[in-house]
């Protein structure tokens, strides 16, 4: 029924799309959709590289069992455990009982502990191949891209990665799978939200995976989610190596929280400011409106980052102490920064988000603005020149 998808004579898709599912881990809105993506070798072995949620078992059973018929499957790879690939490994273990598991040691006992599976395991460790036939893979750990059991595989004869999570993205694949058959463009904001939210914490992970991965010649990269690249696969690598090295573009980032419109108020005169200074991306959101991942993912994008918010019970605003705590969980570094803040009867927001920065040593551009009630002279003009002096500083590394 289904028209197979072809990485190779051999090497299928047989991935699916969830259009569904509301939030990604129950936390990241997955406006367009997602991709749980899983590949078939059919060779003298058979092999699944990864299953998907388990929710949509069977309509991926359906794809694979089309190209296979009543063959059995022989080995089950398993890059990655969390459930979005690792959801169906008990019902397809039960379906084929003699399929050997494949995973490293520290894949194996996520099995036994999310699905009580102790036998018909092979452990693998870095660099170990396991020949199928015409095709053969090698395999490379990379832990903490996205787990500590993350792992990779390369198919030597078609010199295909699977990448698991790295290169993943949010987004379905919305007819066409491969990246020559789609808007690349389209993808790349949801590459850069996945990448930011899911991964972005372990940059230096990234970095040592990468390395790792640049003596293969990569004529295809096949992650988990999202597109198969095998026209921007250089496009990619680069991408990943900027964002893992926390390398901001020119731009700023205005993120604020505003109750009654006083914080927004002044995050509108910098961001004025800021552009009427010569910086053309200045991405302004109200943390209230925008889910966070939106934002982060344009803070791993841009230099420069503007944080504002009212003081609430003598706290940072609820949703911006959300944003913050999640910006220092990620560790994100290399940032220009500057800060907004206004109260009514005691001041706090201002030196809590200067102690965001300090933390994660990103460098100030200005002193902290912070206003009594509304927004007056003195201080718009002290927002405006926040805002120059963001653009300047941005200017200065051209
Ligand atoms: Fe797509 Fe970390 O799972």
């Amino acid at each position: 029924m289904y028209k197979p998808v072809n990485l190779s004579d051999q090497i299928f898709y047989v991935g699916v799309n969830d259009r569904r599912t509301n939030l990604f881990e129950n936390m990241w809105p997955l406006d367009r959709g997602v991709s749980y993506n899983s590949y078939l070798i059919v060779d003298e072995k058979i092999t699944i590289i990864d299953t998907v949620e388990a929710g949509h078992f069977e309509k991926w059973m359906a794809k694979v069992r089309d190209i296979i018929n009543d063959r059995p499957v022989d080995y089950l790879v398993v890059n990655h455990m969390e459930p979005d690939h690792s959801g169906a490994i008990r019902i397809l273990a039960e379906l084929y009982p003699d399929m050997q598991i494949v995973g490293n040691k520290k894949t194996l006992p996520m099995i036994e502990g999310y699905y009580g599976i102790t036998s018909n395991t092979l452990t693998v460790k870095e660099g170990d191949s396991l020949a199928l036939g015409n095709n053969n893979l090698t395999f490379h750990t990379v832990p903490m891209v996205h787990w500590p059991e993350s792992m990779v595989c390369f198919e030597e004869t078609n010199q295909i990665l699977f990448s698991s999570d790295a290169f993943g993205s949010f987004g379905t694949l919305d007819g066409g799978i491969f990246d020559d058959e789609l808007d690349f463009d389209h993808y790349k904001e949801e590459m850069r939200r996945y990448y930011s939210n899911i991964v972005g914490k372990y940059g230096n992970p990234v970095q040592k995976a990468l390395s790792k991965l640049s003596t293969l010649d990569l004529k295809m990269i096949a992650p988990s989610h999202g597109p198969v690249y095998r026209e921007h696969i250089a496009d990619m690598v680069a991408m990943y190596d900027q964002w893992s090295k926390y390398e901001g573009e020119e731009g700023v980032v205005v993120a604020y929280a505003s109750m009654y419109g006083n914080t927004e108020e002044m995050a509108e005169v910098t961001a004025r400011a800021i552009a009427e200074n010569g910086i053309k991306n200045v991405r302004v959101y109200d943390v209230s409106k925008t889910h966070p991942s939106f934002v982060i993912s344009d803070i791993f994008k841009y230099k420069g980052l503007v944080l504002g918010s009212p003081t609430y019970c003598n706290e940072l605003h609820p949703n911006m102490e959300a944003l913050a705590m999640k910006v220092q969980h990620m560790g994100i570094t290399n940032r220009y920064y500057g800060v907004l803040g206004s109260y009514t009867w005691a001041g706090a927001a201002v030196k809590k988000l200067n102690e965001v920065g300090e933390t994660l040593k990103w460098e100030s551009v200005a002193e902290a603005v912070e206003e009594k009630h509304a927004l007056k002279t003195e201080k718009y003009k002290a927002c405006w020149q926040l805002g120059e002096a963001m653009a300047e500083r941005l200017k200065a590394d051209r």
